[in-house]
């Protein structure tokens, strides 16, 4: 039987990417991520019907040692054949009125966690040749800036880019990694996202609400691992084009951008 670790597995995507999993693997030995117990508890309940085995394995990814602590358990538990890595945390404040400890947990949630987590983690399949696949959900805002965004976007562009210069490294290992990068998913992410003092906007956002179904970016996540990807925008077709317009024009979008919002 298979073993998946969902990372951010008590919220948002956490479901849908183990329902998709079912679809293609049938049962697995689930190991469930996320800092909240009773909530963990509760994501279990609902799976426990497909999933006759499922570990939870709380941890709070900006906290080292229990990390540490978590991969532990993680190799104890025979380690993994796939990570589906779904934690992050939003921001909505302007960078000069920001609390510099929100800027920093931003950058610790959504880029030095992880960064760190991967170091100890992926010593043990390298070392027993093991095959792992990995999805990493990043953000669209790691290829396209807007306002509003500074540390998020840094964070998110920061494990962009080391996500790839890693799977270059990883070159001809038994490591597979694909990150994708979606927009407005339809998600509680805007209601937990930190305001300048760090705060949670506690507000769920019309983006949001009229963003995708969860269920169709873990099922386009996956379809992208399986089909060899390594990187993939999950957006309307209007976003793609934006994106892509950005990495063609980035002078020209930015004139446009502040011509158009003032
Ligand atoms: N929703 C969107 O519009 C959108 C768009 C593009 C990309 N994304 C990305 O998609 C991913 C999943 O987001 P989502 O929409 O599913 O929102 P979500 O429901 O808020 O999920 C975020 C997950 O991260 C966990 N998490 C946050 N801080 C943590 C910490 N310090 N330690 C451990 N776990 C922590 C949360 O657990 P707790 O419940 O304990 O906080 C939750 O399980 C994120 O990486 C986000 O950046 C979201």
């Amino acid at each position: 039987m298979k073993t998946v670790w969902v990372l951010g597995a008590n919220s948002g995507l956490g479901i849908p990417f183990c329902e998709e999993i079912f679809k293609r693997w049938g049962e697995c030995h689930l190991i469930l991520s996320g800092r909240d117990l009773l909530k963990l508890e509760e994501v279990e309940e609902k799976l426990k019907k497909k999933f006759s085995r499922i570990t939870l394995l709380p941890f709070d990814i900006e906290d080292f040692d229990q990390i540490d602590s978590a991969l532990v358990k993680v190799n104890e538990l025979g380690g993994v054949d796939m990570m589906i890595y779904c934690i992050g945390l939003g921001q909505r404040s302007n960078f000069l009125e920001m609390d510099w400890k929100v800027f920093n947990k931003l950058m610790h949630v959504n880029f030095t966690g992880v960064a760190y987590l991967l170091r100890k983690f992926l010593n043990i399949p390298l070392s027993q040749g093991r095959y792992v696949e990995m999805i990493f959900v990043n953000s669209i805002q790691a290829v396209l800036p807007i306002p509003n965004r500074t540390a998020y976007s840094a964070s998110k562009g920061a494990l962009r880019n080391f996500l790839n210069s890693l799977m270059l490294e990883l070159k001809g290992k038994n490591i597979r990694i694909c990150q994708v990068f979606p927009a407005y998913i339809d998600t509680d992410f805007s209601r937990k996202a930190m305001d300048r003092q760090g705060n949670k906007h506690d507000h769920k956002d019309s983006n949001q609400s009229k963003g995708m179904r969860p269920e169709l970016v873990a099922r386009k996540s996956l379809e992208a691992l399986w089909s060899g990807k390594t990187e993939l925008i999950i957006s309307s077709f209007k976003y793609k084009i934006i994106a892509k317009f950005y990495s063609l024009f980035p002078n020209l979008f930015k004139k446009l951008f502040i011509l158009i919002r003032g």
